[in-house]
């Protein structure tokens, strides 16, 4: 079964977030449910840049104010189309904005582009090949089941899956034209958004099948309080509204052969943690003290991500004789917060801002215990990641950290069956209560080691979601 999937990013090539892993990883899984996935994703330079044997199967003399062409390329077992804009993606900086930080003035043009080619393949552009289903992610494809909406029949199927509601891709309705959508569109039926054209409404309201990350997500965004606008059209579709749990790629992140650590542990060998956790704390310059439970934080830092929240807990964390390891980037504020809390607990907390790959997985594997206080939580990869590793997630009872760890209460740890902490609401004070029960499993090392066994032993892999996702492709056509 022929599908294309359209994304803005992609691991290994381009990542921002865990969008990238997810568009990175399900083409691999589908493949041993008999799917072959190309995806379609931007030409940046650092696309580009890895490219080898690059050839080019498709070519337009004028698309969004340039000329541009389809590059086919394999790169780490994905089978790639790239679009080869320059005009559109040739410039410095992240995918969607400047090195400032500022978004591109005409990123509504550069991934209109992109969905704009996405549908032309799934009509049949390129010589050999034509997908049966096209499957879009986040706004940044959204409008690709426009085009095919509008574009007339026959058409191929469309799937879109919505990573993150707060990401809308809103454009004014005078680029209507610009975007080449015909007047038509312009419907509370079709893209219009708010007097505007929303790319990710689009999605949602043309899209065949909508998928989400999770399935507690998919009832949240149903509900006015978290559906951003968005819940009576989610509502409306509730028939067409899947919740499909993201899983991690198993390959890269195996603490049994990852190539990030000193040592390699798993379930049955979890003795060859140690290692990690001093490197970890050798590394990131903490106190060497092997009975201080260490937290770990892998995080974008926004207020998405409930990191206010853990800065006003330092004092209680701290009270509790943690220590706490901190990779990320984001809002300013919340950077200084993390640098001058870093400043004022030497040894006590240590902070990295920016994105490290490397140190990413030796806090997983180093960490006692990875802290999520998202205040939302589409899927969320990092507590999955940490379960794998042994690291006890302490999440916000939210989208799906609610749905993949399993809170070690009373009853939990009698039956064996928990592998973290969740806290509800995602408020200082429950996260407190949170830390506090982390304490107290701490103090008891037995149930502590049982616990981290659950969590090394839970799925967190893409079988069973590969599976529904090719259910979905199966029932389009
Ligand atoms: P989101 O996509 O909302 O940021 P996810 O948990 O789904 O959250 O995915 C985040 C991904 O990005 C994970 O793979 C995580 O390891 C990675 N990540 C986040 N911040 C960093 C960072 N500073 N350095 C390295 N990897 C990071
Ligand atoms: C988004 C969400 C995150 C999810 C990821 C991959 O970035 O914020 O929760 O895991 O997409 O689906």
């Amino acid at each position: 079964l022929p599908v294309l999937s359209v994304a803005s990013e992609c691991f290994p090539l381009v990542k921002t977030g865990g969008l990238a892993d997810v568009v990175g990883a399900l083409p691999l899984a589908l493949a041993s449910e008999s799917v072959g996935v190309r995806t379609l994703l931007p030409g940046y330079p650092a696309v580009l840049g890895r490219l080898q044997g690059a050839e080019a199967v498709h070519g337009f003399d004028e698309l969004f104010g340039g000329p541009a062409r389809v590059l086919a390329a394999r790169h780490a077992g994905l089978d790639l189309l790239v679009l080869d804009a320059p005009h559109l993606y040739d410039r410095p900086g992240g995918p969607y904005a400047d090195s400032q930080g500022r978004d591109w003035p005409d990123n509504p043009q550069r991934f209109a582009a992109l969905s704009w080619v996405a549908a032309a393949i799934g009509r049949g552009a390129l010589p050999d090949w034509a997908p049966a289903v096209v499957h879009g992610h986040d706004w940044q494809a959204g409008l690709t089941a426009a085009y095919l909406r509008y574009g007339g029949s026959p058409r191929p199927g469309t799937v879109f899956t919505v990573h993150n509601l707060a990401f809308q891709g809103w454009a004014p309705a005078y680029l209507l034209n610009t975007l080449r959508l015909p007047p038509a569109a312009f419907d509370i039926e079709g893209v219009e958004f708010f007097g505007g054209i929303g790319a990710l409404k689009a999605g949602l309201r043309l899209a065949d099948r909508i998928t989400t990350v999770s399935p507690t997500y998919a009832r949240e965004i149903a509900t006015p309080e978290e559906g951003m606008g968005l819940d009576g059209l989610i509502r409306a579709r509730a028939r067409a509204m899947h919740g499909i749990l993201n899983g991690i790629d198993e390959a890269a992140w195996n603490p049994a052969a990852d190539p990030h650590l000193p040592a390699p542990f798993d379930a049955a060998r979890p003795e060859g943690r140690e290692a990690s956790r001093t490197g970890l704390r050798t590394r990131m310059g903490l106190e060497d003290d092997p009975g201080a439970l260490v937290l770990g934080v892998v995080s974008r830092l926004t207020g998405q991500k409930g990191m206010d929240l853990l800065l006003a807990c330092l004092p209680a964390l701290l009270g509790h004789g943690m220590r706490l390891a901190v990779l990320g980037a984001g809002e300013p504020a919340l950077e200084a917060g993390f640098r001058a809390a870093a400043a004022a607990h030497p040894g006590r907390v240590a902070v990295r801002i920016g994105y490290d790959e490397g140190l990413a997985h030796l806090i997983q594997a180093g960490c006692d215990a990875l802290l999520v206080p998202s205040r939302f939580e589409p899927c969320g990869l990092t507590q999955l990641c940490a379960l794998r590793y042994g690291a006890l997630p302490v999440v916000a009872r939210v989208g799906g950290l609610a749905d993949t760890v399993i809170d070690a209460n009373e009853a939990a740890l009698a039956s064996g069956v928990g592998t973290g902490l969740q806290f509800a609401p995602t408020t200082a004070a429950a996260l407190e209560g949170g830390l506090a029960r982390l304490a107290s499993l701490w103090a008891d090392q037995d149930a502590w080691k049982t616990v981290q066994a659950n969590a090394m032993r839970a799925p967190v892999g893409w079988e069973r979601s590969a599976a529904r996702y090719a259910g979905i492709y199966r029932g389009l056509i």
